[in-house]
């Protein structure tokens, strides 16, 4: 499946999850492409990976995701690979009269809207590449909803049926779809988020990007490092005990 001389695009490949998985590609001789809101992110990236080609880009904009896929397809010809990456997570309390609705729609937009859009303008440029590759970045708690993040957990899941509906009808244009459902992961949207329990501990960002990688190259389709393996096999084996492990405490601190 490796063919170095790819191109790929990680949205949200400024920090995090995906500057790790944008230094693993450019290690193996991928030209790779990462996009986000800030800039001065991207710019700080590229200070460290010279070679990583940045495009300030907002997912949840449809003129930039429409004039990023022309951009791309007029400097590089087109893309092979395309990783929905970028996501955003809040602690929300639903009880909460004074909650904000925009603030909660716009997870949606991020985190599910977004790789819909995504896919819709780079479809041509996948169908065209004799190696095309989907990944999304949905996350374990895909398996196992958590309450202190109610929203994020819906997206996330509802991120993962359409990840495994599309499967089948992408296949046919030779389009392969990967799920990658990180556990926590040491990045700001981990650090940010109220994960006392010590089973929780985060995984370091460039091991996870490890991990990924080894699976990969092995071709799998649902990519599930360190705790999410555990929360996989819980969800079906003892679903009420693991979403209690998971939801000592629903409601978020203030
Ligand atoms: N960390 C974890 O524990 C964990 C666990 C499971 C799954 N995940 C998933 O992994 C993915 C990456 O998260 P992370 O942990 O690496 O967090 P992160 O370091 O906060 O990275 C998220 C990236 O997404 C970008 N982004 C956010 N909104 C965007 C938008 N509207 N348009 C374009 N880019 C946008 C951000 O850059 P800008 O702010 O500059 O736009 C940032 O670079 C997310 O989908 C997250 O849900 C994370």
């Amino acid at each position: 499946m490796i063919n170095s001389k790819q191109n790929i695009l990680i949205t949200g490949g400024g920090s995090g999850i995906g500057l790790s998985l944008a230094r693993k590609f450019l290690e193996h001789g991928y030209t790779v492409i990462i996009t986000g809101r800030s800039l001065s992110k991207l710019e700080e990236a590229k200070k460290e990976l010279n070679q990583l080609h940045i495009f300030q880009s907002d997912v949840t904009v449809d003129e930039d995701a429409k004039s990023l896929a022309k951009q791309i397809h007029k400097d590089f010809g087109g893309i092979d690979i395309l990783i929905n990456n970028a996501g955003i997570m809040n602690f929300i309390d639903s009880g909460d009269e004074g909650n904000d609705l925009k603030k909660q729609f716009n997870e949606i937009e991020i985190n599910y809207h977004a790789p819909i859009r995504m896919l819709h303008y780079f479809l041509p440029q996948l169908k065209k590449s004799k190696n095309a590759i989907l990944i999304n970045v949905s996350s374990g708690l895909a398996y196992v909803t958590f309450s202190q993040a109610p929203v994020y957990s819906g997206t996330k899941a509802a991120l993962h049926f359409w990840t495994q509906a599309i499967r089948p009808q992408l296949k046919q244009h030779n389009i392969k779809v990967v799920e990658l459902l990180p556990p926590v992961v040491d990045t700001k949207l981990a650090q940010d988020a109220n994960m006392e329990d010590e089973s929780l501990k985060p995984m370091p960002p460039d091991k996870m990007a490890e991990l990924f990688w080894k699976d990969f190259i092995k071709g799998k389709e649902e990519i599930t490092p360190g705790l999410s393996k555990q929360l996989k096999l819980m969800s079906r084996l003892a679903p009420k005990f693991i979403f209690n492990q998971l939801n000592k405490q629903s409601i978020p601190n203030k």
